[in-house]
């Protein structure tokens, strides 16, 4: 089963020949390498799952001590509100008084750039590159972070940009010659779960790309909780199981303490309700999602609340967090919140 695709952002066979011929070229790259390169790009989620299990030294004791509650938003398929949920989560916990960092995983820099914008920033930088190198800790990580700005809540981040995909190629490459201590899975984990880290922060959200590369595979391998958002239409509820499908098998290889905090419907026609297109793919999701066996028992998956499409989401978009300035936003979000028990954080 290849779901996802790509790692960075090379997505189609023009692409891989192009990276190849690069990397060639800088006589950088083996046969093999080549080989295992071109798998990665086709299985997706499988290739990161196929070998022995490599962790950095005093794991479980850096988790147990250091690990605080970090939440992924996620899912394979684009452009289904994952940065939106994600910035005004982030809004939610900072408004809780929480100190948050926010960590975006995708090249494409959305989310660093909503905070970018509203700082000033400089948006073309990639300072997350810094941080997915074995040799960072926690102090590398504070060093990266800004924060300040126009939104008056502790909310903390590090700048992301398209080289973050040159990042991840090279990364993907010395994990496949065996050049790292510890499996590429674990490169954020071992930054995260640190004193430094847990002293300067409550919670971490991780915003991710629709596609199966080192940034996810690390979200998936540090996370506590998951949030899956999806469009309720049938191809999307069918992606978004298949995902979830993907993330089970993670956590029982990479990371057994993540928890799926919930399936989101997002970008509904209406409010309060669904349309009735929408409700029965609702159904249909809670029942794939009930087949699929997962090792999460009791709770049910899919949400009871979801967020329908509003024009406020992007109506101050550049100048602030819906959550912020929008009374109806911020009421949707708490509820939400409390449906996905983030309140408990
Ligand atoms: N509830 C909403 N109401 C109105 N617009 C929304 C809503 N959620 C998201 N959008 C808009 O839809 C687009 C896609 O949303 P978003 O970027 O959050 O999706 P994504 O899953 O992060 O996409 P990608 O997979 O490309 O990263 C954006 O332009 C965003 O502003
Ligand atoms: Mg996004």
């Amino acid at each position: 089963m290849s779901l996802g695709f790509a790692a960075g952002r090379y997505s189609n066979g023009g692409e891989i020949r192009k990276l190849k011929a690069e990397l060639d070229k800088r006589k950088v790259i083996s046969q093999t390498e080549t080989a295992a390169l071109k798998d990665a790009f086709e299985q997706g989620a499988d290739f990161w799952l196929k070998r022995d299990v490599k962790k950095f030294p005093d794991f479980d004791l850096r988790r147990e001590n250091f690990a605080i509650p970090t939440v992924v938003v996620s899912n394979l398929k684009g452009g289904v509100g994952k940065t939106t949920i994600t910035a005004n989560l982030a809004a939610y916990f900072a408004a809780k008084g929480k100190r948050v960092l926010i960590l975006d995983l995708d090249w494409q820099g959305s989310l660093a750039n909503v905070f970018n914008t509203l700082r000033d920033a400089d948006s073309a930088l990639s300072e997350i590159n810094q941080v997915f190198s074995p040799d960072a800790d926690g102090s590398t990580l504070l060093s990266l972070i800004r924060w300040g700005g126009r939104i008056p809540d502790d909310l903390c981040y590090v700048t992301t940009y398209k080289s973050f995909s040159d990042t991840e190629n090279q990364i993907l490459v010395q994990w496949i010659r065996g050049d790292l201590p510890f499996d590429a899975h674990f490169l954020l984990a071992n930054v995260l779960w640190t004193q430094a880290v847990k002293g300067r922060f409550d919670v971490v959200l991780i915003d991710t790309p629709p596609r199966m590369t080192a940034g996810l595979v690390n979200a998936l391998s540090c996370a506590s909780h998951l949030i899956v958002p999806t469009v309720l239409d049938e191809t999307s509820g069918e992606a978004a199981a298949a995902f979830i499908q993907t993330a089970d098998k993670f956590a029982q290889r990479y990371n057994p303490q993540l928890r799926i905090a919930g399936i989101v419907g997002s970008l509904t026609t209406r409010r309060p309700s669904l349309t009735a297109s929408e409700e029965r793919s609702r159904t249909d999701l809670v029942s794939r999602v009930d087949r699929l066996k997962l090792r999460y028992t009791g709770d049910e998956l899919v949400a009871n609340v979801w967020i329908p499409k509003k024009a406020a989401f992007a109506d101050v978009a550049g100048r602030s967090i819906a959550y912020s300035s929008n009374s109806e936003v911020k009421l949707l979000f708490d509820q939400l919140a409390i449906e996905l028990k983030m309140d408990k954080i």
